[in-house]
Formats: structure tokens, sequence, C-alpha cells
């Protein structure tokens, strides 16, 4: 469970996040739509614990991010991984490695033990089956395709098991069969991991297809939460917007 209360942010003079609340429940898909540069990536940020917010507080389980100690703060973070807007993947490190890197980075976090060479390959191998990249992986990602460089920053996530997993525009750049790809692949992770998941889009036909729970992110607030029937009925221009495009879109 995810709860955030008037969560403030400001750059400079900017004010970015002013006021924002938030729930998110275990095992729901919660998708956020927004124009460019409102703070969707600020958002996911503070929740992942690598910005902290002027005011406000997240509270993830029964821990609050903003007032925990350092080393709740650690454990907190550990449970939960980030798909980065342009995926962020170590260009000199081949998929497996790439794939690899955080179990050889931290321990199993239900033993505290580190992981065995065994178990990462094992890990290894079954996430990057998952997203369907098994023969690739001694390729760098500077072989691969954009949307197979996506599919391989999946992996890296969902190969430590996170319980929450944050995607920042998973599948912007990539072409509808790519993207229907990418967008089965988050519902299916869900679904092996039984986490929460939060996914910022501008993608409808991914979010639509992918959320339990719409929200729209706009004045540094989430405005309108609603599922996806209720969601395009309400009177926004930005919906209205969003929803002339779905049809222009399913039309074409
Ligand atoms: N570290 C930072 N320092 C200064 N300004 C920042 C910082 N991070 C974000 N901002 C500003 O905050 C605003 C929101 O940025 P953010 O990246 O969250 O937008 P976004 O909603 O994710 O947009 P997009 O859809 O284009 O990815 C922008 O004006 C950005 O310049
Ligand atoms: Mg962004």
């Amino acid at each position: 469970m995810i709860r955030i209360r008037n969560l403030w942010k400001r750059y400079g003079s900017r004010e970015v996040l002013k006021g924002l609340s938030l729930d998110v429940s275990q095992g729901e898909i919660f998708v956020i739509l927004g124009r460019s540069g409102v703070g969707k990536s600020v958002l996911l940020r503070h929740i992942l614990g690598l910005e902290t917010p002027d005011a406000g507080s997240i509270q993830i389980g029964r821990i609050d991010l903003t007032s925990c100690s350092e080393e709740d703060k650690l454990s907190l973070t550990k449970n939960m991984g980030m798909l980065f807007q342009g995926s962020a993947l170590f260009d000199s490190m081949t998929v497996g490695d790439n794939t690899a890197f955080y179990l050889t980075q931290h321990p199993n976090p239900l033993t505290q033990s580190p992981f065995s060479k065994g178990e990462i390959q094992d890990r290894v191998d079954k996430a990057l089956d998952m997203v369907g990249l098994s023969g690739t992986k001694n390729l760098l990602p500077s072989d691969l395709s954009g949307g197979m460089r996506k599919r391989a920053a999946l992996s890296r996530l969902i190969v430590y098991r996170p319980s929450i997993l944050l995607y920042d525009e998973p599948t912007t750049g990539l072409d509808p069969m790519t993207s229907q790809q990418i967008t089965d692949l988050i519902i299916a992770t869900q679904q092996e991991l039984q986490g929460t998941s939060i996914v910022v889009t501008h993608d409808l036909q991914s979010a639509i297809a992918m959320a339990d729970r719409l929200a729209l992110h706009d004045e540094g607030r989430l405005v309108h939460v609603a599922n996806p029937e209720q969601f395009f009925e309400i009177d926004h221009p930005i919906i209205s917007f969003f929803k002339s495009i779905s049809k222009r879109s399913l039309v074409s």
C-alpha cells in the first residue's frame, strides 16, 4: 500500500508538486497520465526515495519514507524497482550482466545472505525468458533495438522480484506491436509478483489495457482518479483530448 499526502516540491522558483495526494492498493496497477513536464517522473523519484519532498508524507506499508530512519528507508527501497524513462542500461555490460547487476550488489532480502552464482544465473535466465530475450544474454545494449532495450530493462527490474514496481513511460518510442508486448509483460509481471505497480505513460491504449485505476496529473496534483470506464467520462479538457486521440487511433 502506498499512501501519499499533501506532497510539495519546488525546484528554484518552480513549484512542481503542489499538495499531491495518492493512494495505491496492494496488487493494483495504477496508471498516471499527464502532460509533459507536470512532474510525473518527479513523483516516481519521490516514491523511490531518490528525492526528498519540501512537505508532505509518503507512507509505504506502515513506514513513512519522509520521517523514517535511514535503515528503514533502505529496507523499503530495496523492495522497489523502477523502469526509468530511457531504460538506463549499462552500455558496457552485456544484457545478462545488466540483468544480474542488482543481484550481485545486494543480498537476498529474504535471507540477507549474498545470492550464489547459481541463484543469480537461474534468476537471470528466468527473467530473460519471461521478457523473450533468452538468446541475447551475451549481447551489448547497443546491439539491441529500442523495444529489446526496454525488455532488457524490464528483465533487470523483475529479476529482483520487487513488491513495488514503478514504470516511467515504458512504451514511449516503440511501435504499436512492441508497445502491446511491453504492456502484456507489465500485466504478466504484476500477476507473477503480485506486487503494486505505478505506471506513468502517454500511451492510451497501453493505459487502458493495464490500468485498474487511472489518474490525471495536472497543476501539481492528481486531479482525477477513476477506473478506466469512469475516467474517460470525466469532464476535463485533457481527458477529453486523450479520449479524442484514442478514438482516432482506434478508427485508423
Ligand atoms: N532535479 C531537478 N532540478 C530542477 N528541476 C527539475 C528537476 N527534476 C525535475 N525538474 C523540473 O520539474 C518539472 C517536472 O519534471 P518531470 O521530469 O517530472 O516531468 P514529467 O511530467 O515526467 O514530463 P515528461 O512527460 O516529459 O517526462 C520540469 O519542469 C523539470 O524541469
Ligand atoms: Mg517524465
